[in-house]
């Protein structure tokens, strides 16, 4: 497969166009942007983390009946991916109060829900990804109510899925954001699992295993991402 033109340039990946019909390489790096773009940085190693840790993830919940974009992993730092229409929804599960949650109902963090929750944000950097409900999303086109209920299902098959995993390792699965695209009629699973997009604390000590050292300058934030991937057995 051969690397044509940059088709698209993200905060944190860029993805190229292949000589392959509906397939794209994205190619992860160690930059680092928090609170919209504001906070800029670099976190040594990340790139290769990410990949590896997102096809490990997604190929584990392939297995489990999860559609996702995944193709092939092609080197460090790149992946062959299915080509999709990304549904510009950040789509959010929550298991144990953190972040933006706690914030808004003035809860401290660390509390376990009784049940998961879900939720959406609209993809859009201007209005700072605005958080919206199905209805939004729905009376503005980004989904149908088909679309939204696939996605749902999915939001939680990868929850059961990935806290069971977590666990396994050591690591409490707090929360995290997904993203779905749409290929051939279908939605799966797009965009990428990793520290950058989970909220990843240790079982036993809490110590937080994720981009919330880079966000909150925590520190020894690449010793997270490292622990992580030592964890997850992958090289
Ligand atoms: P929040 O508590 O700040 O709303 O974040 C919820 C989850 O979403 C957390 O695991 C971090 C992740 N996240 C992203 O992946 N990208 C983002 O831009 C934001 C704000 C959060």
């Amino acid at each position: 497969m051969k690397k044509l033109d940059m088709l698209y340039e993200g905060k944190a990946k860029r993805v190229y166009n292949t000589d392959v019909e509906d397939v794209l390489i994205v190619d992860y790096k160690d930059d680092a942007t928090a609170f919209n773009g504001l906070k800029k940085g670099t976190i040594v190693g990340k790139g290769v983390i990410n990949n590896k840790m997102s096809n490990h993830v997604f190929r584990l919940l392939e297995k489990e009946g999860v559609p996702t974009h995944y193709i092939e992993e092609l080197s460090d730092r790149e992946t062959a991916v299915k080509k999709v229409a990304i549904v510009p929804l950040e789509v959010i599960v929550r298991n144990v109060s953190a972040g933006s949650f706690a914030k808004k109902l003035g809860m401290e963090e660390g509390i376990r829900f009784i049940a998961p929750t879900l939720e959406f944000s609209y993809k859009d950097d201007a209005l700072g990804d605005p958080m919206i409900n199905d209805y939004y999303a729905i009376a503005i086109g980004v989904a149908t109510r088909e679309e939204i209920d696939i996605i749902s299902k999915y939001a939680f098959k990868v929850n059961d899925v990935l806290c069971k995993y977590f666990a396994g390792i050591g690591i409490e699965l707090i929360d995290y954001k997904i993203e779905f695209g749409r290929y051939k009629g279908q939605i799966i699973l797009a965009d990428e699992i990793s520290p950058d997009t989970c909220r990843l604390w240790d079982i036993v000590t809490h110590e937080k295993l994720d981009k919330d050292r880079f966000r909150r300058d925590l520190g020894n934030v690449e010793d997270a991402y490292q622990e992580v991937f030592k964890r997850l057995g992958i090289n």
